[in-house]
């Protein structure tokens, strides 16, 4: 498999969704923003339906699959519920991703290796259905051999532990955590993997993983929909995908 120049940005709005809910209305409208993100250059929008509806709802899914001209990438834990909602109707991607009710945000990749068996089980109606199923996944060599014994066409790493490391200005763990994220992009490309990294992302920590070239596609949320607030959504999108490409070109 060759790898690809190009990166892709997917945008994030389940953050659109979270102001929106703060006053229970329909303002800010997360369609409305996933357009605006579309024309300021996204390749996708990434949307997470959780158990408790705390961000985006069902409707949101709905909305998005009928108006976005790119691909959704549609975030869920492994759950029946989830997995019925995204038979119906078939995004473009399933990104499987742990959820723990009292967490704040995904603290942490899928446990696969442990739950091989189950998982295996659990993505195969999706892949029948052709959606592309990504697993968020810690940069662990184990974690990655089970994501690929299941049967997942693509991995998203981790990258918080990266930037939970550099935003406490903690530089030792934050190069460690780097290079672990190197090398495990390089290991889940050379099984086959279509790797993408994402979480906690910002324009001071994206250079590094967006030079990585097994990695093609990265998926920012929170700090862009904060920056939007300062810059506009556009605009905020915009200076991302140009560090992007910046970091990719070397
Ligand atoms: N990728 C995955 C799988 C996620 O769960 C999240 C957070 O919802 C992100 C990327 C984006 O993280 P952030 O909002 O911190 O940019």
């Amino acid at each position: 498999m060759a790898v690809q120049d190009k990166l892709r940005l997917g945008v994030n709005i389940d953050h659109v969704a979270t102001v929106r809910n703060a006053r229970g209305g329909a303002y800010p409208d997360p369609l409305r923003a996933a357009r605006a993100a579309q024309e300021a250059g996204a390749d996708g929008i990434t949307a997470h339906l959780r158990e408790d509806r705390r961000h985006i709802t069902d409707a949101d899914i709905e909305g998005l699959q009928e108006i976005l001209t790119v691909p959704l990438n549609f975030e869920m834990a492994a759950t029946d519920e989830m997995q019925t909602i995204a038979l119906r109707h078939k995004p473009h991607a399933v990104c499987i991703v742990p959820e723990k009710r009292e967490e704040r945000t995904t603290e942490g990749g899928l446990e696969v290796a442990r739950e091989e068996n189950r998982l295996a089980h659990f993505i195969a109606p999706l892949r029948e259905a052709g959606c592309r199923v990504s697993i968020f996944i810690a940069a662990d060599q184990r974690q990655i051999e089970a994501a690929n014994r299941i049967g997942a066409e693509v991995i998203e790493l981790h990258t918080g532990a990266y930037c939970d490391a550099f935003a406490d200005g903690n530089w030792a763990t934050a190069q460690k955590e780097l290079q672990k994220l190197e090398a495990m992009a390089k290991f889940g490309h050379d099984l086959g993997l279509e790797v993408h990294a994402g979480h906690g992302l910002t324009y001071d920590t994206v250079s590094p993983v967006a030079a990585f070239p097994e990695v093609q596609e990265l998926n920012i949320g929170h700090f862009l929909i904060g920056e939007a607030i300062f810059l506009g959504l556009g605009p905020a999108i915009a200076e991302m995908r140009r560090l992007m490409d910046d970091a990719r070109e070397g």
